[in-house]
């Protein structure tokens, strides 16, 4: 029995060496579309690992055992329901759990009376990184699945994101100044509530379109939370694994921001600062509505065009659709390419995942620096569903909220066809003047339903 319970810690750190490897392998092989799927496999595997070595000589196994059956059970509910379209508010509400977690973690570390400063410190740094997580999380959830509609320059907004910062503000003086006063119970609640009302103050200033970067930013601070959490519980796996998605979400941020060309520091405080005079603009004018067999007519006659997808291709489930119109004008001897903008949709890589389920080649997805160049010799830009990506505001109007934000350049192609069902606003709310320009034809009706006719005239 002793040699047992000697062992025991070292077999599960050894476990733990062996699911960090696995870990590591399995986020490395999702960078190549060829390997991901065994190395989401891995990944799966290692954290199986992880959890059923800590299981082994855990003092209340029953009530282990039961908040992983309900926690499966919950999470397999929610993963078989949700929608492709819906994935981002799931990935935002599954990013505030794990805020949650270690949220609840820190605070019955609290509870152990934490003795050094070192200890007192962890603690207050994962109970605020844990909060903030969850609330921000709730709030990201919210204006995802548009039940959240506070403006971003609202006074409510501004309140709560005043809280934020003196929240900040709190946990630096509890830690710095007055570390071993958290221990007491009034100062410690204060700062709970302080971080979950900061929390929502965080995310309410950021604007529609840069919820991208926040949900990543989210996910890495979930990840940053279990990581201190592990250094509070000293347990190594959950160290590594929560520094990996740390680090990991925190490169996703940086790219994101990168392909919407802002600074971190724009995206998360610009929404604060500004005083509420952001300009949509509202062009009016003529449209050009066209009909199927028309854009069949102009189609089969293009040597070059560029498919450029967007959220609406994800909501009407068009991407096979898309794949076979795409083989029917390579037969007709057409240049066919994709033109990919890395926020199309509603989540990283949701274009990318769509089309490879339709299986369409990876070689002919291009990215908007690939295509813009070379947009003037397009005959045909094809656009299904996407409408922020592709709005000229972005580099022509400098008081449009999405102004700097790189676009593909459809615009400049000699013709434009848009496949959307009405004339409403994209993701951001704005105006799009590309409906409007006179090398743009509007197809409107669902985009499924569209390319369908369009592949049907191609087969009589
Ligand atoms: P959006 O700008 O959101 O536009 C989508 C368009 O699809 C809408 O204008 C809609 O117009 C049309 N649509 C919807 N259902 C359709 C259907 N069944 N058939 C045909 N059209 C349909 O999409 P986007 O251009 O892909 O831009 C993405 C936006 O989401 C960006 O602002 C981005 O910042 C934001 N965002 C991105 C992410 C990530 S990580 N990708 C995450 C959160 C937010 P109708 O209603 O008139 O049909």
């Amino acid at each position: 029995m002793d040699i047992l319970s000697i062992n025991i810690p070292t077999i599960q750190n050894i476990t733990y060496i062996i699911a960090s490897v696995l870990f590591i392998t399995g986020i490395k092989m999702l960078g190549k579309e060829s390997t991901a799927v065994k190395g989401n496999f891995l990944s799966a595997l290692a954290m199986f690992i992880a959890v059923a070595i800590t299981c082994i000589g855990i003092v209340n196994p029953l009530l282990l055992f039961s908040g992983i059956i309900i926690g499966a059970i919950v999470g397999s509910i929610i993963a078989l329901k949700v929608k492709m379209t819906s994935i981002p508010e799931m990935v935002a509400l599954f990013n505030g759990f794990g805020g949650l977690a270690t949220f609840l973690i820190a605070w019955s570390e609290f509870n152990n009376n934490p003795e050094s400063f070192f200890q007192s410190a962890l603690v207050m740094i994962t109970l605020a990184i844990g909060g903030i997580t969850f609330t921000g999380s709730l709030v990201a959830y919210g204006k995802l699945s548009e039940k959240l509609k506070i403006a971003k320059t609202s006074f409510i907004t501004k309140i709560f994101t005043t809280i934020f910062y003196i929240a900040l503000a709190f946990l630096c003086y509890s830690i710095f100044v007055t570390p071993f006063i958290v221990q007491s119970f009034e100062f410690f609640t204060i700062l709970i509530i302080l971080v979950l009302l900061g929390g929502i103050g965080f995310v309410l200033p950021i604007g529609g379109g840069d919820m991208p970067v926040v949900i990543s930013l989210l996910n890495s601070f979930s990840g940053i939370a279990a990581a201190f959490a592990g250094l509070l519980l000293f347990n190594n796996v959950l160290i590594v694994a929560g520094s990996l998605v740390g680090a990991s979400g925190l490169i996703l941020t940086v790219i994101m921001a990168k392909a919407m060309n802002r600074s971190i520091g724009n995206i998360l405080f610009v929404g604060y600062a500004s005083s509420g005079t952001s300009a949509t603009s509202e062009e009016q004018g003529e449209i050009n509505p066209i009909s199927v067999s028309d854009a069949y007519l102009i189609l089969e006659n293009a040597s070059s065009v560029l498919i450029v997808p967007g959220y609406g291709m994800a909501v009407a489930q068009a991407q096979h659709t898309v794949r076979e119109l795409g083989e029917l004008l390579e037969e007709n001897g057409t240049e066919v390419k994709y033109g990919i903008h890395p926020v199309a949709g509603r989540m990283p890589g949701h274009m990318n995942v769509l089309l490879a389920e339709a299986n369409v080649s990876y070689d002919v997805l291009a990215e908007p620096d690939d295509v813009n160049p070379t947009m003037d010799v397009v005959d045909v830009a094809v656009v299904i569903g996407a409408n922020d990506v592709v709005n000229p505001s972005a580099t022509e109007e400098p008081g449009s909220p999405i102004y700097g934000m790189p676009i593909i350049e459809v615009h400049n192609a000699k013709t434009v066809f848009v496949l959307k069902r009405s004339m409403s606003s994209g993701f951001a709310g704005v105006q799009n003047p590309l409906f409007f320009k006179s090398n743009t034809r509007m197809l409107f009706g669902d985009a499924k339903e569209s390319i369908s006719g369009l592949v049907s005239e191609f087969k009589d």
